[in-house]
C-alpha cells in the first residue's frame, strides 16, 4: 500500500522528474569525472572528552583488562521491565510488513525472561579478553585475541570493525576461525592476531562528549589503537559502518594498511549509467551483474521502505534514543528488524521475520544485551548524524590504492557490482559473490567470511 502511494505519486511526475534528476546529476557527476580524483584529506587530530580539555586530568594511556559483568541489579531491573511490557495486537494478515510483529515480540520477551541464561552468557562474553585504553580523551574498548604460536610461526595482525546495530559480539564466531585456523578449516599460514574495537558510543567504548565523531575520526582512533598495540602494518576488515571505517583507514593511513577486506561496498553509483542502463543494461555491466542494480525503480522503492531508521538517525537520534534506552522490548524490536530484513529481505513475508530459523536467539539477544547493558543506543545512532556529510563528501571520490578485497553476500543490498567498484578500488585483488548470507555475515556465515579473508590475505602476501 505504502509502496503504491509512493509509486502513483512519483510516477505521475515520471518523465519531468527523471529528466531533471538526470540533468542535475549528470552535471554533478561530470564535474567530478573531469577533475582528477581528490587526494585524501589530512589525518588531523581530535579530543572528545567531557568539558574543557585544558582542565581534564591527564589521560591514563595504559591498556587495562576488564571482564564483562551482568550484575544481579541489571538482571533484576531488566526482568522487571520485561514483565511490565505493554504489548499490543498485530494487524491481521501482516507478517513483518508493519515492522516487527507484536506476537513475535511476545515470544522474544518470554524467552528473554525465562530461558535466556544471563550467567552463562556473561561467561561466554568473557571467553575472549576485553581491554580499554584512552585515546583522544575517550576510553576505547576492544577484544583482543592473540593466537598460540608454534616456534618460528608468525601471525598477521587484523583489525575488524563492526557497524550498527551490531557490536564486537558479531565476531565471536569468526574469532576462532581466524586465530586457530589449523583446527578450523585453514592452514598454519592463515593465522591472525585479531583486534575488534568498539566504535566510540558503542559496546564498552565511551561515547564522544563532543559533536563531530565521524568515521574519519574513528579511523584515526583505530589506527592509534593499532600503533599502541605495537602493530605497524596490519590488515583491516569490516561490514556496515565498519566497512566505511576500514576504507577510510586505507585512505588516511595507507602506509599501515597491508590490505583491506570489506563485506559492504558503498562506492559512488554512476547515476547516468544507472538510469540509461535501465534501458540498455549491457552497455555498462556484464549480464551476471544486472540484478545487482536493476530494475532500479523497484530497488529504489524498496530502499525507501527500509530506510526510515536512516532518516531518523541522520536527523534526531536522541529523541527516539530515550525510548530505546528505557525499554528493552523497544530496543530489541528496533534491532531485530534489521537482523531480519538486512539478512534476507524476503523474510518480511514470514510470521517470525525468519529469525527463528535464520538465527540463534541467544546470538540476537547477546548483541542486544551489549546495547542494553551500556545504555548506549542513542550514542550509537548519533554516528549517523555525525556522518551525514559523508553522503556528499569528496572522500567518496578518493581512489582506494591499498590492496582490496570484497565479499559480496547475496542478502546485502547495499553492494556495488564489481565493475563499478573497480572505478574506485584501483587495486581490487578479489571480488567474490558469496553463495549465501546477508548483512551480518561474520555472525551468520563465519566460515564463508573467514575463508574469503584467508584467500584475500594469501594474495596480498604473495604480491608483497
Ligand atoms: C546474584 O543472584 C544469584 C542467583 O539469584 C545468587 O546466587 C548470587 O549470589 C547473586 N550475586 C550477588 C553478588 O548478589
Ligand atoms: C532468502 O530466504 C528465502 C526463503 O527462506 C530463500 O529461498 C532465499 O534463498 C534467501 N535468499 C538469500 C539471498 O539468501
Amino acid at each position: 500500500m505504502t509502496r503504491r502511494i509512493y509509486q502513483s505519486f512519483i510516477m505521475g511526475w515520471r518523465w519531468p522528474l527523471i529528466l531533471s534528476v538526470l540533468a542535475v546529476l549528470t552535471g554533478l557527476y561530470l564535474s567530478g569525472t573531469f577533475s582528477d580524483p581528490p587526494t585524501p584529506p589530512p589525518l588531523g587530530d581530535g579530543w572528545w572528552g567531557r568539558g574543557d580539555r585544558a582542565k581534564a586530568p591527564k589521560a591514563d594511556e595504559s591498556i587495562r583488562k576488564f571482564s564483562i559483568s551482568i550484575s544481579n541489579d541489571t538482571i533484576n531491573d531488566l526482568k522487571t521491565r520485561l514483565r511490565n511490557t505493554r504489548h499490543f495486537e498485530g494487524l491481521e494478515g501482516t507478517k513483518f510488513h508493519y515492522g516487527v510483529r507484536p506476537e513475535y515480540m511476545q515470544t522474544v520477551v518470554k524467552y528473554w525472561l525465562n530461558k535466556y541464561d544471563f550467567k552463562a552468557q556473561e561467561k561466554y562474553f568473557n571467553k575472549y579478553n576485553h581491554y580499554r585504553t584512552n585515546i583522544e580523551g575517550l576510553d576505547i574498548h576492544f577484544v583482543h585475541v592473540k593466537p598460540t604460536l608454534k616456534p618460528g610461526q608468525k601471525s598477521k595482525p587484523l583489525l575488524i570493525s563492526h557497524g550498527w546495530p551490531g557490536s564486537f559480539y558479531e565476531f565471536y564466531k569468526i574469532l576462532p576461525l581466524l586465530t586457530d585456523p589449523v583446527n578450523n578449516g585453514g592452514t598454519a599460514e592463515d593465522i591472525f592476531e585479531v583486534i575488534c574495537p568498539s566504535i566510540p558510543g558503542y559496546g564498552y567504548s565511551e561515547a564522544s562528549h563532543k559533536t563531530g565523531m565521524t568515521a574519519h575520526a574513528v579511523a584515526r582512533i583505530f589506527g592509534k589503537l593499532m600503533s599502541r598495540l605495537g602493530h605497524d602494518r596490519y590488515y583491516v576488515q569490516g561490514g556496515d559502518w565498519g566497512s566505511t571505517i576500514t576504507i577510510i583507514m586505507g585512505l588516511l593511513i595507507p602506509e599501515h594498511v597491508k590490505g583491506l577486506h570489506i563485506n559492504m561496498i558503498a562506492a559512488f553509483t554512476p547515476i547516468p549509467q544507472l538510469i540509461i542502463g535501465s534501458y540498455f543494461p549491457s552497455l555498462f555491466l556484464p549480464a551476471e551483474e544486472h540484478h545487482k542494480v536493476w530494475p532500479a525503480i523497484p530497488k529504489f522503492f524498496d530502499m525507501l521502505l527500509e530506510s526510515g531508521y536512516l532518516h531518523i538517525q541522520l536527523t534526531k537520534p536522541d529523541t527516539i534514543g530515550h525510548s530505546l534506552t528505557d525499554s528493552p522490548v523497544g530496543l530489541a524490536a528496533y534491532i531485530l528488524e534489521k537482523f531480519s530484513t538486512a539478512t534476507n529481505a524476503t523474510w518480511r513475508d514470514l510470521e517470525d521475520g525468519g529469525l527463528n530459523d535464520g538465527w540463534q536467539i541467544d546470538d540476537l539477544l547477546n548483541n542486544i544485551m551489549v546495547y542494553w547493558m551500556n545504555g548506549n543506543m542513542a550514542s550509537a545512532m548519533r554516528f549517523y548524524k555525525e556522518n551525514a556529510q559523508l553522503f556528499i563528501d569528496d572522500i567518496n571520490r578518493c581512489q582506494v590504492k591499498v590492496p582490496s578485497g570484497v565479499a559480496d553476500f547475496p542478502g546485502e543490498t547495499m553492494n556495488q557490482p564489481e565493475t563499478w567498484a573497480r572505478y574506485r578500488y584501483i587495486n581490487l585483488l578479489q571480488y567474490n559473490s558469496m553463495p549465501r548470507g546477508g548483512h551480518f555475515a561474520a555472525l551468520e556465515e563465519p566460515q564463508l567470511l573467514a575463508e574469503d579473508i584467508r584467500l584475500f590475505v594469501r594474495k596480498v602476501e604473495t604480491i608483497q
